[in-house]
């Protein structure tokens, strides 16, 4: 059978931009941002994103285009004569089904604030709620019923499934976060809000430089899911050649803008009704900006229809991107092992049942693995990407890289092809030893 194809370019940018803007920027991006101090960590995390999540990104575009494979399948082919960087993509394919085991489990919060926003049933008690439903048989369930959702939209296929409902989902996003972005910064307080998180003071920088940096480039790399082999999955599908650092850079600013719209959603947000942070940073932990956004709701007038409009964007938000998770397996046993698309899709997402229902009942596993283990996860894999692009691609690289581009971009392919090679799987190898040494 012919392996499958986007429909349009546009097609691909939507399904790419719908893969990285995800609870990254809604859940996780603010989440850390008030953890670090605000607009330092915005500045930095900015910097990380064009220096290194851009280039990173159009390497797995190359990897992608160029062998039309799935991220094992890819660095197999491409490499000829030796195993080991089938090994390397395989573990791609392995980080895809992890970060769904815990992804999954925050969707179905998602899932459950939306469907109780119609009545504000969480709005009295918000950190009573969030104890009361975020782990346990409750959170299995919903947790189950998000990934049946993601698993649908795998089985469409990736024109009838992906690129249909990333279609819809992301301009719909948009306009919604648009909307409420704009009502939150014309509340009476919210310029408090805003400053916290626009106006630069270097001073969180001067006291942690290496735990922002590490912090950042953990973010930089999840909020464009880069190092699992998403993107490499993605790329394989296209068509016909056009620009990937073209698309790349596209990509990456429409997912910037995205982050930047949900802050100025919650910092004002948090700051006009609930007078400033404490719900969120208290504890730091996963859960705070649930409680922090529902407490703010219960204090502004018509505060259900804001929330419907607020978690049904970021439930968009997150099954986009969970379809780029479960996608990565599911095309490695269409492509490799001969499956078909149907029953891949049924036994990943069974499989998934299970060590997602592990995450539900167990937060010290949930929390372990969504920040620790994927951060340490998505660092190895993007550095191997880049070290095979730079040193087993090599021209090779260039020449995928320049095919379909236009002037500008072919001129920036050699400092490309240079950074690749040298500064940015080192600074990556020193992100993961930090974080391995933080560890202990
Ligand atoms: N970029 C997604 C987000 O910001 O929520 C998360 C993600 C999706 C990470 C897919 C990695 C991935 F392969």
């Amino acid at each position: 059978m012919a392996r499958e194809s986007w429909a349009s370019r546009v097609g691909f940018i939507l399904a790419a931009v719908g893969s990285a803007v995800g609870l990254g920027n809604v859940w996780r991006f603010p989440w850390m941002t008030a953890e670090y101090g605000g607009s330092a960590f915005l500045v930095v995390y900015l910097c990380i994103v064009l220096l290194v999540g851009v280039p990173g990104l159009v390497a797995e575009f190359v990897i992608g285009r160029k062998s039309k494979r799935n991220p094992a399948g890819a660095l197999a082919r491409l490499a000829p004569g030796t195993k080991s960087w089938g090994y390397v993509g395989l573990f791609g394919v392995i980080t895809g089904l992890v970060l769904l085991s815990f992804y999954s489990v925050v969707g179905g919060w998602i899932l459950r604030y939306f469907a109780a926003s119609f009545t504000g049933s969480y709005f009295a008690e918000p950190s009573a709620y969030f104890g009361r439903i975020s782990f346990g048989a409750e959170a299995a369930a919903f947790q189950v019923a998000f990934l049946a959702v993601t698993a649908l939209i795998v089985l469409g296929g990736v024109r009838g499934g992906i690129e249909k409902a990333t279609k819809v989902m992301m301009p719909i996003i948009v306009v919604l976060l648009g909307v409420l972005a704009g009502w939150a910064v014309t509340q009476p307080g919210a310029g408090t809000g805003l400053s916290f998180y626009l106006d630069f003071d270097p001073t969180p920088i001067q006291n942690d430089p290496i735990g922002m940096l590490r912090a950042a480039a953990g973010q930089a790399l999840f909020t464009l899911s880069l190092g699992v082999g998403t993107m490499i999955t993605y790329a394989s599908y296209l068509g016909e050649d056009n620009s990937l650092a073209f698309d790349g850079s596209v990509i990456s600013v429409l997912n910037t803008g995205v982050g930047v719209l949900a802050g100025l959603v919650v910092f004002p947000l948090l700051f006009a009704f609930q007078g400033g942070l404490t719900e969120v940073t208290e504890g730091g932990e996963s859960g705070a900006i649930f409680m922090g956004v529902a407490g703010a709701f219960r204090e502004m007038p018509y505060g259900e229809v804001v929330a419907v409009g607020f978690f049904g964007a970021i439930l968009f938000a997150a099954l986009s991107s969970s379809i780029s998770m479960l996608e990565i397996p599911v095309a490695y046993l269409v492509d490799e092992q001969d499956v078909s698309r149907r029953n891949a899709t049924v036994g990943l997402t069974g499989l998934v049942l299970v060590t997602g229902t592990i995450c539900a009942f167990n937060p010290g596993i949930f929390d372990f693995v969504a920040s620790t283990l994927v951060d340490l996860m998505l660092t190895a894999g993007l550095a191997g990407f880049l070290v095979f692009t730079g040193w087993v691609l090599g021209k090779d690289a260039l020449t995928e890289f320049d095919s379909g581009a236009g002037r500008i971009a072919r001129a920036l392919g050699t400092p490309w092809l240079w950074s690749v090679r040298t500064i940015l799987p080192l600074f990556l190898l020193a992100t993961l030893a930090v974080n391995l040494y933080a560890m202990l």
